[in-house]
Protein backbone atom coordinates (compact mmCIF):
# COMPACT_ATOMS: atom_id res chain seq x y z
CA UNK A 1 0.00 0.00 0.00
CA UNK A 2 1.43 3.83 -0.94
CA UNK A 3 0.75 6.79 0.88
CA UNK A 4 -0.29 9.71 -1.89
CA UNK A 5 0.30 13.37 -0.90
CA UNK A 6 -3.28 15.10 -1.36
CA UNK A 7 -3.77 17.11 -4.54
CA UNK A 8 -2.83 20.32 -4.70
CA UNK A 9 -4.97 21.90 -7.10
CA UNK A 10 -8.99 22.49 -7.11
CA UNK A 11 -9.43 22.55 -11.30
CA UNK A 12 -11.35 19.66 -12.47
CA UNK A 13 -9.23 17.06 -14.41
CA UNK A 14 -9.75 16.93 -18.12
CA UNK A 15 -11.64 14.28 -19.41
CA UNK A 16 -9.11 11.37 -20.22
CA UNK A 17 -11.54 9.40 -21.28
CA UNK A 18 -12.35 9.40 -24.67
CA UNK A 19 -15.70 8.54 -26.11
CA UNK A 20 -17.57 7.66 -29.81
CA UNK A 21 -15.52 8.17 -32.55
CA UNK A 22 -12.46 9.04 -30.85
CA UNK A 23 -12.24 5.83 -29.04
CA UNK A 24 -12.95 4.14 -32.88
CA UNK A 25 -10.11 5.94 -33.85
CA UNK A 26 -7.77 4.71 -31.28
CA UNK A 27 -9.24 1.32 -32.07
CA UNK A 28 -8.32 1.44 -35.73
CA UNK A 29 -4.57 3.05 -35.09
CA UNK A 30 -3.99 0.30 -32.54
CA UNK A 31 -5.34 -2.36 -35.37
CA UNK A 32 -2.92 -0.53 -37.67
CA UNK A 33 0.05 -1.61 -35.67
CA UNK A 34 0.23 2.61 -34.43
CA UNK A 35 1.49 1.13 -30.56
CA UNK A 36 4.60 -0.14 -32.09
CA UNK A 37 5.12 0.95 -35.57
CA UNK A 38 4.49 4.88 -36.19
CA UNK A 39 1.07 4.43 -38.57
CA UNK A 40 1.48 6.67 -41.55
CA UNK A 41 -1.83 8.21 -42.55
CA UNK A 42 -3.79 11.38 -43.63
CA UNK A 43 -6.69 12.44 -41.70
CA UNK A 44 -8.94 12.58 -44.62
CA UNK A 45 -8.02 8.40 -44.81
CA UNK A 46 -9.01 8.22 -40.95
CA UNK A 47 -11.86 9.72 -41.75
CA UNK A 48 -12.87 7.90 -44.59
CA UNK A 49 -12.26 4.41 -42.87
CA UNK A 50 -14.25 5.94 -39.15
CA UNK A 51 -16.77 7.21 -41.92
CA UNK A 52 -16.72 10.87 -40.91
CA UNK A 53 -15.15 14.15 -42.72
CA UNK A 54 -11.24 14.94 -42.72
CA UNK A 55 -11.94 18.11 -40.67
CA UNK A 56 -13.83 15.91 -38.18
CA UNK A 57 -10.78 12.96 -37.74
CA UNK A 58 -8.53 16.23 -37.96
CA UNK A 59 -10.51 17.24 -34.64
CA UNK A 60 -10.29 13.94 -33.19
CA UNK A 61 -6.86 13.60 -33.39
CA UNK A 62 -5.91 16.95 -32.19
CA UNK A 63 -8.39 16.02 -29.18
CA UNK A 64 -6.11 12.92 -28.08
CA UNK A 65 -3.29 14.28 -28.78
CA UNK A 66 -3.86 17.00 -26.61
CA UNK A 67 -4.49 14.40 -23.87
CA UNK A 68 -1.49 12.49 -23.86
CA UNK A 69 -2.96 9.48 -26.23
CA UNK A 70 -1.01 9.66 -29.29
CA UNK A 71 1.77 11.76 -30.79
CA UNK A 72 2.15 13.32 -34.14
CA UNK A 73 5.10 13.90 -36.57
CA UNK A 74 4.19 15.68 -40.05
CA UNK A 75 5.83 14.72 -43.05
CA UNK A 76 5.10 16.77 -46.47
CA UNK A 77 0.97 15.38 -46.48
CA UNK A 78 1.10 12.67 -44.09
CA UNK A 79 1.63 12.54 -40.36
CA UNK A 80 2.95 9.93 -38.91
CA UNK A 81 1.02 8.84 -35.98
CA UNK A 82 1.87 6.99 -32.55
CA UNK A 83 -0.47 5.66 -30.15
CA UNK A 84 0.97 6.19 -26.46
CA UNK A 85 0.58 3.55 -23.60
CA UNK A 86 -2.44 5.49 -21.79
CA UNK A 87 -4.01 4.73 -24.80
CA UNK A 88 -3.57 0.95 -24.86
CA UNK A 89 -4.26 0.92 -20.87
CA UNK A 90 -7.70 2.66 -22.23
CA UNK A 91 -7.70 -0.33 -24.92
CA UNK A 92 -6.93 -2.88 -23.02
CA UNK A 93 -10.01 -1.86 -20.24
CA UNK A 94 -12.03 -1.87 -23.12
CA UNK A 95 -10.60 -5.75 -23.81
CA UNK A 96 -11.13 -7.04 -20.12
CA UNK A 97 -14.92 -5.47 -20.40
CA UNK A 98 -15.71 -7.81 -23.34
CA UNK A 99 -13.60 -10.77 -21.73
CA UNK A 100 -15.22 -10.63 -18.90
CA UNK A 101 -18.94 -10.58 -21.23
CA UNK A 102 -17.32 -13.62 -23.26
CA UNK A 103 -15.58 -15.63 -21.16
CA UNK A 104 -16.50 -14.97 -17.62
CA UNK A 105 -14.40 -14.34 -14.37
CA UNK A 106 -11.03 -14.89 -15.24
CA UNK A 107 -8.37 -17.05 -13.39
CA UNK A 108 -4.53 -17.58 -13.28
CA UNK A 109 -1.50 -18.97 -11.45
CA UNK A 110 2.01 -18.44 -10.65
CA UNK A 111 4.39 -18.77 -8.79
CA UNK A 112 7.11 -16.70 -6.69
CA UNK A 113 9.07 -16.22 -3.47
CA UNK A 114 8.59 -15.14 -0.30
CA UNK A 115 10.18 -11.68 0.68
CA UNK A 116 10.10 -9.25 3.34
CA UNK A 117 9.38 -5.08 2.47
CA UNK A 118 10.07 -2.17 4.40
CA UNK A 119 7.65 -2.79 7.56
CA UNK A 120 4.78 -0.41 6.08
CA UNK A 121 2.28 -3.11 5.32
CA UNK A 122 1.61 -3.29 9.39
CA UNK A 123 1.22 0.60 9.32
CA UNK A 124 -1.48 0.54 6.86
CA UNK A 125 -3.11 -2.50 7.88
CA UNK A 126 -3.56 -0.86 10.98
CA UNK A 127 -5.19 2.42 9.79
CA UNK A 128 -9.25 2.07 11.09
CA UNK A 129 -9.84 3.58 6.99
CA UNK A 130 -8.62 0.03 5.80
CA UNK A 131 -9.43 -2.02 8.66
CA UNK A 132 -13.07 -1.15 8.51
CA UNK A 133 -13.11 -1.69 4.37
CA UNK A 134 -11.41 -4.83 4.68
CA UNK A 135 -13.63 -5.95 7.14
CA UNK A 136 -16.67 -4.96 5.68
CA UNK A 137 -15.78 -6.56 1.60
CA UNK A 138 -13.61 -9.31 2.30
CA UNK A 139 -15.63 -10.18 5.38
CA UNK A 140 -12.49 -10.91 7.68
CA UNK A 141 -10.41 -8.73 9.91
CA UNK A 142 -6.72 -9.13 8.14
CA UNK A 143 -3.79 -9.73 10.06
CA UNK A 144 -2.04 -6.31 10.09
CA UNK A 145 0.80 -6.82 7.54
CA UNK A 146 1.03 -8.00 3.73
CA UNK A 147 2.68 -11.07 2.36
CA UNK A 148 5.02 -10.30 -0.39
CA UNK A 149 5.72 -12.34 -2.85
CA UNK A 150 8.55 -11.60 -5.69
CA UNK A 151 7.38 -12.89 -9.24
CA UNK A 152 9.73 -14.51 -11.55
CA UNK A 153 10.51 -11.87 -14.31
CA UNK A 154 8.64 -14.28 -16.72
CA UNK A 155 5.54 -13.62 -14.92
CA UNK A 156 5.69 -9.98 -14.75
CA UNK A 157 3.60 -9.17 -17.98
CA UNK A 158 0.74 -11.59 -17.26
CA UNK A 159 0.08 -10.51 -13.54
CA UNK A 160 0.34 -7.39 -14.17
CA UNK A 161 -2.81 -7.54 -16.69
CA UNK A 162 -4.93 -8.40 -13.24
CA UNK A 163 -4.94 -4.57 -13.12
CA UNK A 164 -8.17 -4.57 -15.52
CA UNK A 165 -9.85 -7.52 -13.60
CA UNK A 166 -13.23 -6.76 -11.84
CA UNK A 167 -12.47 -6.74 -8.30
CA UNK A 168 -13.31 -5.25 -4.65
CA UNK A 169 -12.32 -2.12 -4.26
CA UNK A 170 -10.98 -0.27 -0.69
CA UNK A 171 -11.37 3.29 -0.80
CA UNK A 172 -8.46 6.11 -0.67
CA UNK A 173 -9.11 8.22 2.20
CA UNK A 174 -7.53 11.21 4.49
CA UNK A 175 -6.58 10.37 7.58
CA UNK A 176 -4.07 12.41 10.34
CA UNK A 177 -3.22 15.00 7.52
CA UNK A 178 -2.18 12.39 5.21
CA UNK A 179 -4.40 10.60 1.93
CA UNK A 180 -3.75 6.85 1.43
CA UNK A 181 -4.34 5.34 -1.94
CA UNK A 182 -7.06 3.11 -2.89
CA UNK A 183 -6.80 -0.75 -3.89
CA UNK A 184 -8.38 -3.52 -5.63
CA UNK A 185 -8.55 -6.99 -4.17
CA UNK A 186 -8.89 -10.04 -5.78
CA UNK A 187 -9.81 -13.93 -3.93
CA UNK A 188 -6.28 -15.69 -4.17
CA UNK A 189 -4.85 -18.76 -2.56
CA UNK A 190 -1.50 -19.24 -1.49
CA UNK A 191 -0.34 -23.01 -1.30
CA UNK A 192 -4.42 -24.12 -0.58
CA UNK A 193 -4.83 -21.08 1.96
CA UNK A 194 -7.52 -18.40 1.39
CA UNK A 195 -6.52 -15.01 1.13
CA UNK A 196 -6.80 -11.72 -1.17
CA UNK A 197 -4.36 -10.31 -3.46
CA UNK A 198 -4.27 -6.51 -3.20
CA UNK A 199 -3.46 -4.69 -5.94
CA UNK A 200 -2.91 -0.68 -5.15
CA UNK A 201 -3.92 1.95 -7.03
CA UNK A 202 -0.43 3.50 -7.15
CA UNK A 203 2.64 1.11 -6.53
CA UNK A 204 6.65 1.54 -6.92
CA UNK A 205 6.85 -2.23 -6.94
CA UNK A 206 6.99 -3.64 -10.16
CA UNK A 207 7.88 -7.59 -9.29
CA UNK A 208 6.59 -7.39 -6.06
CA UNK A 209 2.86 -8.55 -5.35
CA UNK A 210 0.85 -8.52 -1.74
CA UNK A 211 -1.65 -10.36 -0.21
CA UNK A 212 -3.70 -10.09 3.20
CA UNK A 213 -5.27 -13.33 5.19
CA UNK A 214 -7.22 -13.51 7.93
CA UNK A 215 -3.76 -15.35 9.56
CA UNK A 216 -0.58 -14.79 9.62
CA UNK A 217 0.42 -16.79 6.59
CA UNK A 218 4.27 -17.07 7.76
CA UNK A 219 3.29 -18.84 11.01
CA UNK A 220 0.36 -20.80 9.12
CA UNK A 221 2.29 -22.30 6.98
CA UNK A 222 6.14 -22.15 7.76
CA UNK A 223 7.19 -19.54 5.72
CA UNK A 224 10.48 -17.99 5.44
CA UNK A 225 12.19 -15.41 2.74
CA UNK A 226 13.14 -17.25 0.00
CA UNK A 227 10.76 -19.94 0.38
CA UNK A 228 8.92 -20.57 -3.04
CA UNK A 229 4.81 -19.89 -3.11
CA UNK A 230 2.41 -21.37 -5.83
CA UNK A 231 -0.06 -18.20 -6.07
CA UNK A 232 -4.17 -18.64 -7.78
CA UNK A 233 -6.23 -16.08 -7.77
CA UNK A 234 -9.78 -15.19 -9.14
CA UNK A 235 -11.96 -12.32 -10.88
CA UNK A 236 -14.70 -11.32 -8.65
O1 LIG B 1 8.13 -6.07 6.38
P1 LIG B 1 6.96 -6.27 5.46
O2 LIG B 1 6.55 -5.02 4.75
O3 LIG B 1 7.15 -7.44 4.56
O4 LIG B 1 5.82 -6.73 6.45
P2 LIG B 1 4.42 -6.21 6.96
O5 LIG B 1 3.49 -5.98 5.84
O6 LIG B 1 4.59 -5.12 7.95
O7 LIG B 1 3.94 -7.54 7.71
C1 LIG B 1 4.60 -8.02 8.87
C2 LIG B 1 5.07 -9.47 8.70
O8 LIG B 1 3.95 -10.34 8.66
C3 LIG B 1 5.88 -9.75 7.46
O9 LIG B 1 6.89 -10.67 7.78
C4 LIG B 1 4.87 -10.39 6.52
O10 LIG B 1 5.49 -11.24 5.57
C5 LIG B 1 4.01 -11.18 7.51
N1 LIG B 1 2.61 -11.44 7.12
C6 LIG B 1 2.12 -12.76 7.17
O11 LIG B 1 2.86 -13.69 7.42
N2 LIG B 1 0.80 -12.99 6.94
C7 LIG B 1 -0.05 -11.99 6.65
N3 LIG B 1 -1.34 -12.27 6.44
C8 LIG B 1 0.44 -10.67 6.58
C9 LIG B 1 1.78 -10.41 6.84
Amino acid sequence: MTAVTPATSATPAPRTRPRGEERELLKLLALAGAHHTPAVLTSGELGRRLGVSQQAADRYLVALEKRGLLTRQFAARRQRITLTPPALELLRADYHVYRRIFEGPASMRFSGVVTSGLGEGRYYLSQPGYVVQFSERLGYAPYPGTLNVKLRPEDLARVSSVRGWNGLRIDGFQAAGRTFGGATCHAARLSGRPCHLIVPDRTSHQDVVEFVAPEFLREALHLKDGDPLDVEIQEA
